[in-house]
């Protein structure tokens, strides 16, 4: 594994004290190891002004750390999938507008009228995650009507990084609710591994820390309960094969990797416990939106009566949906990453190799909807709950 870092210092030691909550169960599960794993996103240096991330493109082959040093980056790093997963690309969105805020000019109609227009640049970036524009819009509420310029900034700043702070936050205690229903299955199995079965990457990588269908994972493996996870490679970009198998195998969690299709047959054969997968957008009525393929993995679940859990924090809600099917936005991502496929050639070479017909015709839909009545239960910060009780749980946001 080669370590570059592309336009800051190299093999810094990364710091996540600007972050960390003061909170003590960190201790309690044990978890706090992970921290000295590269974060995902950071605020950096001396005055914590400046944010770095892991660029994903290059994972599993070779971990690339790039600083975002202006609006622009924050921008394409969030349309090019630098940075993916519903929770980072908020904390991303929101650190973006405190970098388009240092651009904006100083007079206060004109820094407001800029800093509106970064927010709809932002938004433009990728449809589906709502913690995209949940973000940009909590910041331009930060900004409020009245102020200079530097006490704006200042306060972008601020939110910014509570932003990144709550989502550590959330994951942690979407972990901890997790942990309670791995503990569940485990007195049941009597010490044999709980099988997990996830999609794409709704890990460390997907948020600041932790993950959010990852974190009961690392919750369970800190509290000592043997686990395995059964990883979908995720078709067509992969997240499943290169950036949650890499980062299930940073942590030491057993996992297996499977093709897409050989999760019905996994889940027939009684290898699965546990459906957990991440959410980019839920509905009032908990439709919940995520990777393509999230669906059909869910009917199968229903099918062999394996319990299907979405882990989400309350940022991927979006309030103003009551319903989702056919109403969440879906990403249409172009044939490209249909009709073929990139990896490692040789030793050191990132390539794209073609896999379908010149002129193949291809369509990629880049999430799907599963409707709540397919979903067992949602794991949130606030705890455990039926999709339908979302309402209930997170009534202060309604
Ligand atoms: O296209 P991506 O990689 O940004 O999509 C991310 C997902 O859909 C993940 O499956 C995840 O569950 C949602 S983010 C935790």
């Amino acid at each position: 594994m080669e370590i570059q870092e592309i336009n800051g210092r190299k093999n810094a030691p990364f710091s996540h004290a600007c972050l960390r909550s003061p909170d003590a169960s960190f201790k309690v599960l044990g978890m706090q190891k992970h921290q000295a794993k590269t974060p995902a996103f950071e605020f950096f240096g001396t005055r914590k002004r400046r944010v770095r991330i892991i660029d994903q493109r290059y994972l599993p082959h070779r971990l690339v750390v790039q600083e975002l040093k202006c609006f622009d980056d924050a921008v394409a790093s969030i349309r090019d999938m630098q940075v993916r997963g519903a929770p980072l690309i908020g904390v991303t969105a929101a650190a973006g507008m405190y970098l388009a805020s240092q651009e904006a000019p100083l007079k206060a109609a004109a820094f407001d009228a800029f800093m509106q227009k970064a927010a709809r640049r932002l938004k433009a970036a990728r449809p589906t995650a709502v913690n995209l524009a949940w973000a940009a819009d909590l910041q331009l509420k930060t900004l409020g009507s009245a102020g200079q310029a530097a006490e704006k900034k200042a306060r972008l700043l601020q939110a910014a990084r509570l932003i990144a702070a709550e989502d550590e936050a959330c994951c942690r205690q979407i972990g901890e609710h997790g942990l309670a229903l791995i503990k569940k299955i485990a007195r049941r199995k009597k010490n044999k591994p709980v099988q997990i079965m996830t999609h794409c990457n709704a890990g460390r990588l997907a948020a600041v820390a932790w993950g959010t269908a990852t974190a009961p994972v690392y919750a369970a493996q800190a509290a000592g309960i043997p686990i395995h996870v059964w990883v979908s490679e995720t078709r067509p970009r992969n997240q499943g094969a290169s950036l949650t198998a890499w980062e299930l195998g940073e942590a030491g969690v057993p996992y297996t990797l499977v093709v897409d299709n050989a999760c019905g047959h996994i889940l027939q054969e009684g290898l699965v416990d546990l459906v957990i997968v991440g959410c980019d957008r839920m509905a009032r009525n908990g439709d919940a939106a995520n990777k393509i393929g999230t669906y059909l993995k869910a009917l199968a679940a229903r099918a062999h009566r394996v319990p299907f859990y979405v882990a989400l924090p309350s940022s991927t809600v979006d309030w103003t949906l009551p319903s989702g099917v056919g109403k969440i936005p879906i990403e249409d991502r172009g044939s490209r990453e249909v009709v073929a496929m990139t990896g490692r050639c040789g030793k050191n070479k990132i390539q794209e190799i073609r896999l379908a017909p010149g002129k193949a015709a291809a369509k990629n839909p880049g999430f799907d909807v599963t409707p709540a009545a397919l979903i067992s239960g949602i794991i949130t910060e606030r705890g455990i709950c039926r999709p339908s009780q979302i309402k209930k749980i997170f009534k202060d946001r309604l």
